[in-house]
């Protein structure tokens, strides 16, 4: 099994990547792991061009040329994608929102691309589960079930303070590993 395990922070030594460090080391070493972080790399925000649907089944890329063109490849041959981010402003990092946007391009309007993959969220946030995390997981939720994938679930770092890795994030972490391999 290929997991693709994206970070979507613009820091990349901070909070949400050190759960994603501990998730990752925690995932059986059979499976495949390709690691993106999309800070630094270029994705700009969907058009709304819809040429994506504009050629029919066989279309599967984006008109948009740049660093989301060599991701739409990790996208379609993984067989989990898990979205690691913080919460900014009650929703998805700017990062976060672009890359999803952009997965308009495989959806169901040119073939079920994505059906099937499994999905997980890892998030990391400075108030409570209910200051954003929470909005994030049900819009997650839509998107996955937007491209008939299987959400396996996610584990919410909040408030993400010194120390709460180890008192209880970390073995909520490994849980998730463990049940995003299971067949
Ligand atoms: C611009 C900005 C907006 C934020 N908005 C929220 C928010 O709405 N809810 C929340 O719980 N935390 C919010 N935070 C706090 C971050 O989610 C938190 O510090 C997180 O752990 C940072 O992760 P990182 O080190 O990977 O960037 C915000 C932080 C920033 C910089």
């Amino acid at each position: 099994m290929k997991v693709l395990s994206v970070l979507g922070s613009p820091r990349r030594n901070g909070n949400t990547a050190k759960l994603q460090t501990v998730f990752e080391g925690a995932l059986a070493p059979d499976h495949r792991v390709e690691h993106i972080e999309l800070q630094g790399l270029r994705i700009a925000g969907c058009r709304e061009c819809l040429a994506c649907r504009k050629g029919g089944e066989l279309q599967t890329r984006c008109s948009v040329e740049d660093d989301m063109t060599a991701l739409y490849a990790s996208v379609l041959s993984c067989d989990a994608l898990v979205l690691a981010m913080p919460v900014f402003m009650w929703s998805y990092t700017a990062q976060a929102k672009a890359f999803l946007d952009r997965l308009f391009a495989l959806d169901a309007g040119t073939g079920p691309k994505l059906l099937g993959k499994k999905t997980a969220l890892i998030l990391s946030g400075g108030g409570d589960a209910f200051d954003g995390a929470d909005l994030i997981v049900a819009g997650f939720m839509k998107f996955a079930a937007f491209n008939g994938m299987q959400h396996i679930g996610q584990v919410v770092a909040a408030p993400m303070e010194e120390g709460v890795i180890e008192r209880y994030i970390e073995s909520a972490l490994k849980a998730l590993a463990k049940s995003l391999c299971t067949p």
